[in-house]
């Protein structure tokens, strides 16, 4: 089966350099990324397999049977690296509570937050979730994504923890997107249990059935001040590391815990939040090789003023990404619209925020065929999206809607229009 386009708009191909590397500071706007010409592409088995100047595409394989581009924009698929795809229950009623000044914590406590969640999730059958998160990629696919990260952490306790990973493996092998699946057993302290009691039956019990299961690739630790300690954060990282786990991890999302710090040392793939880590930690984390990944949509949910810190790691030339956080209290699964954030409120430049929603990403997570991906380039594996206009600025203009008319996935065209 071979798939051929003609006559794309400019090409936001990001294909310079060493592409298992992110890019940072001003690599991030180099003109170099974009190719302003009418460019052709040839894909084969949901490969990259040629791409040209239109008339040397056309020359070879010819018009007839081809889709034309008519000019519109390409950028590569999107790579949403942190979502909690998978869970129960309706968290609407606590903006009421936000907007009397109640706090994350004080929700928690009230009964809202993540152990509500949890009550609503754990009575779910493996078919239940399967339903729930083929609807949900659905969405994420029409805003342009084509490889997701999913996180289990709302069942807690041995049995939902597995059932959540078991839904997310049958999603992995129903969907064309990329899905890549991180065991978040340490989210919270579950209903009725108090932290060291369940620290210790992470580790007896719960990582080994995960292990067992071999569905998760990485493994994640809410590690912030009212949760998950240092020291916990570290002995469940180092057992899961030891195994072959890779690390991803929430840190400093409410305070300075020193979690970007530990996140360096264990070199984790990517530590998430990042919203009030030091200067002196972010250089740690990316000297570390550890990325800072951003997440707009929970400050914004949260009515909260703390953006992240991207211009100042622009300037320092540190690595970062954006990604949604798609969760009970932040239900969008649009990077377009996290790409709407950071442009239309923290002025960065479109181009810079669509590197981290592409190939900066793509370094934390690599596709189980490991082919490139995150880039448009030969040999990469085929996902991109025909932007509705002809400029790849349009790519995070469109909030509330999909700025694309059709994405390509794994080599399968999906229509939005
Ligand atoms: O990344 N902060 C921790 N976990 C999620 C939110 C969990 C929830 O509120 O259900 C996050 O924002
Ligand atoms: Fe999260």
């Amino acid at each position: 089966m071979r798939t051929v386009l003609l006559d794309s708009g400019p090409v936001a191909h990001l294909a310079i350099g060493d592409y298992s590397k992110p890019l940072c500071g001003a690599e991030m706007t180099s003109s170099e990324l974009i190719d302003n010409s009418p460019n052709g592409f040839v894909i084969e088995n949901g490969i990259f397999v040629k791409i040209g100047p239109t008339e040397e595409i056309e020359s070879e394989f010819g018009r007839e049977g081809s889709i034309s581009l008519n000019g519109r924009a390409i950028v590569p698929g999107l790579i949403d690296a942190h979502t909690h795809l998978l869970w129960g229950g309706d968290r609407s009623d606590e903006m009421s509570l936000r907007q009397q000044g109640k706090s994350y914590q004080e929700i928690a406590k009230l009964g809202g937050g993540i152990n509500y969640t949890v009550n609503a999730t754990r009575n779910l059958s493996v078919d239940n979730l399967f339903n729930k998160g083929k609807s949900r990629l659905s969405h994420s696919l029409r805003n342009g994504t084509t490889a997701i990260e999913t996180k289990s952490g709302y069942g807690l306790d041995t049995e939902t923890e597995l059932k959540l990973l078991e839904a997310a493996n049958q999603l992995k092998l129903y969907s064309d997107m990329e899905i890549s699946l991180t065991w978040l057993g340490a989210h919270n302290a579950p209903p009725n249990m108090d932290l060291n009691t369940y620290v210790e039956q992470i580790v007896s019990e719960q990582l080994p059935a995960v292990l067992d299961q071999g569905l998760a690739t990485s493994a994640d630790v809410f590690c912030e001040d009212g949760w998950f300690t240092i020291e916990q954060t570290e002995l469940i990282c180092k057992d899961a590391l030891s195994n072959g786990m890779d690390i991803r991890l929430h840190v400093d999302e409410f305070s300075d815990c020193n979690g970007l710090a530990l996140a360096a040392e264990l070199g984790a793939k990517t530590a998430d939040h990042a919203l009030h880590s030091s200067n002196e930690n972010r250089e740690m984390a990316n000297n570390a090789g550890t990325i800072q990944g951003f997440l707009p949509g929970t400050p914004y949910v949260h009515g909260s003023n703390d953006w992240p810190p991207i211009q100042e790691c622009i300037e320092n030339e540190y690595a970062w990404s954006l990604a949604t956080d798609f969760n009970p209290n932040c239900k969008s699964l649009s990077l377009p619209m996290v790409g709407s954030m950071v442009t239309h409120r923290l002025n960065i430049n479109p181009i810079a925020a669509l590197v981290a929603v592409t190939r900066n990403p793509a370094t934390t997570m690599k596709r189980a065929d490991e082919r490139a991906h995150g880039i448009i380039a030969e040999g990469a594996s085929a996902n991109l999206n025909i932007l509705r206009g002809t400029k790849i600025e349009g790519w995070c203009q469109t909030p509330g809607d999909t700025p694309f008319a059709s994405t390509i996935c794994n080599g399968e065209m999906y229509n939005h229009e």
